[in-house]
């Protein structure tokens, strides 16, 4: 028989694409050195505890997560603009894979809607915010204008 793909959005649903896509960000040849220097083996549970957590709070709004994601990635050693594309490609494969159509739009709609969101965080913090996106020259903070 084969299963259905799932239509509705449960803490279960959200367990099955974490675990899925970080078993697949663990393997992929971009991405893996970024997160295995960020993430020993040991707190790989941990991590996907919070991204559970984070999920669910983005896509049920149960506040569960509690945390500054951008304060986050600004300390990760080796993240660039680029390897947002790689992130958010196996994000959809693993999403789409899962899910029903339309499921797996809402979750990837809102993971490119907080990548943006990341980026933009990210430039602002960054001496070289015109790397991270596209922005208007007021949002170029000062010192960075030549
Ligand atoms: C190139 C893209 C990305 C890379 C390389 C990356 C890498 C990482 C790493 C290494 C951590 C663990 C940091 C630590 O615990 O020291 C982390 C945490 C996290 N990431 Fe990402 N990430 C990326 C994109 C994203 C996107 C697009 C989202 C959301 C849609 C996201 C959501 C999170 C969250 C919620 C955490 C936990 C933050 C906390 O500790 O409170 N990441 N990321």
């Amino acid at each position: 028989m084969i299963a259905r793909p799932r239509s509705e959005v449960t803490e279960e649903a959200i367990r099955l694409l974490v675990d899925r896509f970080y078993a697949r960000i663990r393997r992929d040849a971009t991405l893996r050195p970024v997160f295995a220097a960020a993430i020993a083996d040991d707190a790989w549970p941990a991590h996907l505890e919070k991204m559970y957590a984070f999920w669910s709070s983005v896509m049920l709004t149960s506040g569960r997560y509690k945390g500054d994601p951008v304060s986050v990635h600004r300390a990760v050693a080796g993240i660039e603009p680029p390897k947002f594309g790689n992130w958010l490609d196996i994000f959809e494969a693993t999403a789409r894979e899962l899910f029903s159509p339309a499921l797996a739009t809402a979750f990837v709609d809102k993971a490119k809607r907080i990548a943006e969101s990341l980026k933009l965080g990210l430039a602002f913090h960054s001496p070289t915010p015109e790397i991270w996106a596209e922005l208007p020259p007021r949002a170029i903070p000062q010192t960075t204008l030549r």
